[in-house]
């Protein structure tokens, strides 16, 4: 996914612009906001309906065709596997890797921004890629921090030995996963339960190269939202005193294993705040695509080349779908509450069909999961909490966010 860096005024000035004029606008004469709900759903079914995976590089260099590979059967592949991983004994071991993970900080007067990440990425790694040896985890990991670093950092690095540093890291992850694959193919390393495993079946049909940008869709996804995520369930956390004590309440007197076989079941309250940590701060802000062919939109019309920006942010804080937008409310979530969604389309925080994300239901659980581990296990401290502010950068991110964890 394209995410383009932007400021907090960038972002207050497209609200007002969306407010002002409907919805869908053209920011200039190359790049259309698509911000109304049941238009950002048309588009992208429009652009994405039928999408057939680009020809190899080999292929295209010998000017012949690939064998032709829809991207909806890699979905339907990493979808079945997902399926078999959100189990209650996969949910309980995802919570156990997230525990360990905030173990080795407790104590420390902690940067919560980037434990969030490292919590979020380094428990969800091995549903994307597991089997790794210590080495070739530390690769990949690296090669993911250097991403999100670039997405969130006020001034990300320049000048040419940045650059080439950053390419060298991508390119030792992407040599990893390319041994993983072939490994796993030619019978040399196990197959493992994961993302990355229906693609290996799949490599005769889409080569090498079309199988590493698979498995590279996946790692940059859970590279990205996931954490900015966590960050976000953490800050409402300690600003919102009232709503950790009725998690605290709910949580502590839950049954871990109907926790973790059905979360949304046995922790409603916990699910409305994940729920509305995600309509507040949906990660990323903006989406931008490349029309892949023209089509009309109403009053307008997109022509194939020409960039839309989609945004679910933008659905979530309009206040003509949404009362008091602003204002964190988890009860909104309530069965018939009237500061509700108004339809379905207007809560969207992962995205729209056919390139919805294929991790909502996972990401949900690890979202629960935090709360979970922060109202049972830990006892998190952040001096001046009501003082901390959230800045734009691709996704929201606290600003001197610094906290102390300790066990309860
Ligand atoms: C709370 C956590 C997460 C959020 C908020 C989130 C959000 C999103 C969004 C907004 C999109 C773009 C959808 C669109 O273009 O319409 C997306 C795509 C995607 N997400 Fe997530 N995501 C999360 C977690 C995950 C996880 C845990 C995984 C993997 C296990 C994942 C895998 C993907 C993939 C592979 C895509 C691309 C789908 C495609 O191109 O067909 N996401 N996500």
């Amino acid at each position: 996914m394209t995410t383009p860096h932007h400021g907090d005024d960038f972002l207050h000035d497209l609200r007002l612009r969306s407010a002002a004029e409907g919805g869908v606008f053209w920011l200039d004469n190359e790049q259309l906001a698509v911000f109304e709900p049941a238009a950002a759903r048309m588009v992208s079914s429009a652009n994405w309906n039928g999408l057939v995976m680009s020809d190899r590089l080999v292929d295209m260099v010998r000017r012949r065709r690939s064998t032709p590979m829809r991207w909806s059967r890699i979905r339907t592949a990493w979808l079945t596997q997902l399926h078999t991983l959100t189990t209650g004994e996969h949910n309980a071991d995802l919570i156990t890797r997230m525990r360990q993970i905030i173990d080795a900080r407790l104590g420390d007067d902690v940067d919560l921004v980037l434990l969030a990440q490292d919590v979020a990425v380094q428990s969800i790694l091995p549903v994307a890629l597991s089997g790794l040896t210590a080495g070739e985890s530390a690769r990949i990991t690296q090669d993911l921090n250097q991403k999100l670093l670039r997405l969130i950092d006020r001034h990300p690095g320049r000048g040419l030995r940045h650059h080439a540093h950053f390419a060298a890291v991508q390119i030792r992850a992407g040599l990893v996963v390319r041994r993983v694959l072939s490994e796993r193919a030619s019978g040399r390393r196990a197959r493992e339960l994961d993302l990355t495993d229906p693609i290996v079946d799949l490599l005769p049909e889409l080569g090498m190269d079309r199988a590493l940008d698979v498995v590279t869709a996946v790692l940059t996804a859970i590279g990205g939202p996931p954490g900015s995520a966590a960050a976000s369930v953490l800050y409402e956390f300690v600003r919102n005193p009232q709503w950790a004590h009725r998690l605290t309440r709910e949580l502590g007197s839950v049954d871990p294993v109907e926790f973790c076989a059905a979360p949304a079941k046995a922790a409603p309250v916990t699910h409305r705040f994940v729920k509305e940590v995600l309509r507040m701060w949906s990660p990323p802000l903006l989406l931008v695509r490349r029309a892949r062919a023209s089509f009309d939109l109403g009053a307008t019309r997109l022509e194939k080349g020409q960039s839309y920006l989609v945004s679910p942010h933008m659905i979530h804080r309009h206040p003509r779908f949404w009362q008091e937008a602003d204002t964190f409310d988890p009860d909104r979530f309530l069965p018939g509450a009237p500061h509700g969604p108004a339809d379905r389309a207007c809560y969207v925080p992962f995205g729209w069909a056919p390139k919805k994300c294929i991790g909502a239901d996972i990401g949900t659980i690890q979202l629960m999961a935090l709360c979970y581990l922060m109202c049972t296990r830990y006892r998190l401290s952040v001096p001046n909490a009501d003082t901390i502010t959230m800045a734009c950068r691709f996704a929201p991110v606290p600003q001197q966010f610094r906290g102390h964890l300790a066990l309860a």
